[in-house]
């Protein structure tokens, strides 16, 4: 009996399966041989929120949850931050290696020269509402750029893939700011290729009549490292959304249209939101204690605490909370920044917590540097989801050229009515539309 294997015996038979294991995994497909009659379907694993299921191999983020260790293809979360700019580590997550310096110099030179926008993409935007959410205009915006490209579909082509994973990281920050302008009834503002890519983001976004605009340097060192530590996360609910798109070979612009979706979503880039919106709420130091109470209480819960799978400090929360403090050096404190020190300072001293091991995530500080950038809450997830894409698009390339990927089609336990005969209309009785 080989020792990396498991032995399953099925009660309901008696009947023992040898299953191998490797890289600490099951393959789910192997539990299918298990059958009570012949003619079954064979076992199935239920996983409704992919708890314990591994839907990939993949080589480029790994993260240790227990220990707080996030690392894009074995680099420390912490070593990026500190000496990496964004478009070099968008390079490491797509390529797998640090650049040369000819490498990173081609790179930043292609990225830069597909920052602009069709003119008839400027059209399609200045058609939303005054009032659009940013967010919901990215998206739309990512997923008409498909029809820009047609050539985009052709995903088996290497040089075409490249093309349209350049064209996205450079065009998603142009979209992005277009979005925020056009939330503010401002002109929107062309890319200025000679700025780095932060400056030129903050530039898209500021500038007003100057001639040039100029970003004081500590403001866009802040957001190139907040760009590094939300470029990937591995499988998350929009990676993963990203990779079940891809898996059906459609254009990365479609597919990276949905993954901003799910990443519009409240319980994934919203967090930093909700905890501005309770920093607020608390409005005082004084009031802190009193407002952990309530949440020992289950009123309600600390947000910006707890991760699903980090069980420690969340590494990027660390460095964050430093670039905190560069950027209201410069900013001027914001006055929200004491309660969240004391929140942390309380939260990490307290039973509940400590128990639960629920220390802070990297939301918790996010959302003070982007307001202190003087973001309002709308462009939060927008600024998610412009470092994310070179995650989106590293992932999916992976599951592109991946030999074991096919189209993701999970199965499902059905627990419906069973066979039963059609009933003519008037024989029916209610009448209500019941929400359900
Ligand atoms: C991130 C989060 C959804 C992870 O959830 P999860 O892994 O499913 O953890 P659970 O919901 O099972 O929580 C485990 C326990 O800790 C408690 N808990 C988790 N997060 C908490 C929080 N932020 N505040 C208070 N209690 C919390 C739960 O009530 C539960 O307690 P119990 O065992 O007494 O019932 C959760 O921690 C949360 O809601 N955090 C706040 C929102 C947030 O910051 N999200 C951004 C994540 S990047």
């Amino acid at each position: 009996m080989p020792s990396d294997s498991l032995t399953i015996t099925d009660n309901r038979t008696g009947q023992t399966y040898e299953v191998p294991v490797q890289d600490g995994a099951i393959h789910a497909t192997d539990l299918r041989q298990i059958k009570v009659e012949e003619d079954d379907f064979g076992l199935l694993s239920y996983d409704p929120a992919f708890l314990n299921t591994a839907s990939t191999r993949s080589a480029i983020t790994y993260i240790d949850g227990d220990r707080g260790i996030l690392r894009y293809r074995g680099y420390p979360i912490e070593q990026l931050a500190e000496q990496s700019t964004f478009l070099e580590t968008a390079y490491l997550l797509i390529f797998g290696e640090l650049p040369s310096r000819e490498g990173l110099d081609k790179w930043t030179d292609e990225i830069t020269h597909h920052t602009f926008l069709h003119e008839n993409v400027k059209q399609l935007m200045e058609g939303f509402r005054y009032d659009a959410h940013p967010m919901g205009m990215l998206i739309s915006v990512v997923a008409a750029l498909s029809t820009f490209y047609p050539e985009a579909g052709n995903v088996s082509d290497p040089e075409n893939r490249l093309l349209q994973v350049q064209r996205l990281i450079a065009k998603v920050p142009t979209i992005a700011a277009f979005s925020y302008r056009h939330s503010l009834g401002l002109p929107y503002v062309q890319p200025d290729n000679e700025l780095g890519f932060a400056e030129n983001f903050l530039s898209m976004m500021f500038k007003i009549a100057e001639p040039k605009y100029e970003a004081h340097p500590a403001l866009a060192r802040a957001l190139e490292i907040l760009f590094i530590l939300h470029a990937d996360h591995e499988q998350n609910c929009s990676t993963n959304a990203m990779r079940a798109i891809g898996s059906s070979r459609v254009d990365p612009y479609s597919a990276l249209a949905g993954a901003a979706a799910a990443l519009y979503g409240p319980l994934h880039g919203g967090a930093n939101e909700a905890v501005l919106r309770m920093l607020e709420k608390i409005g005082s130091t004084d009031r802190v204690p009193e407002f952990i109470e309530t949440v020992k209480h289950g009123e309600g819960r600390l947000m910006g605490f707890g991760h699903r799978v980090y069980k420690n400090y969340d590494p990027r929360a660390k460095i964050i909370k430093q670039a905190a403090d560069e950027v209201f050096e410069v900013t001027g404190k914001n006055p929200l920044l004491d309660i969240a020190l004391e929140l942390e300072r309380i939260a990490l001293e307290d039973e509940y917590f400590v128990s639960r091991k629920l220390y802070p995530n990297v939301d918790f500080y996010s959302g003070l540097i982007y307001e202190a950038l003087g973001l309002p809450m709308a462009m939060f997830p927008v600024m998610f989801a412009i470092p994310r894409t070179a995650g989106w698009l590293a992932q999916w390339l992976e599951g592109i050229v991946d030999p074991e990927q096919k189209i993701a089609r999970p199965r499902q336990l059905y627990v419906g009515a069973e066979e039963r005969d059609f009933v003519p209309l008037e024989h029916r009785a209610g009448g209500e539309l019941v929400a359900v």
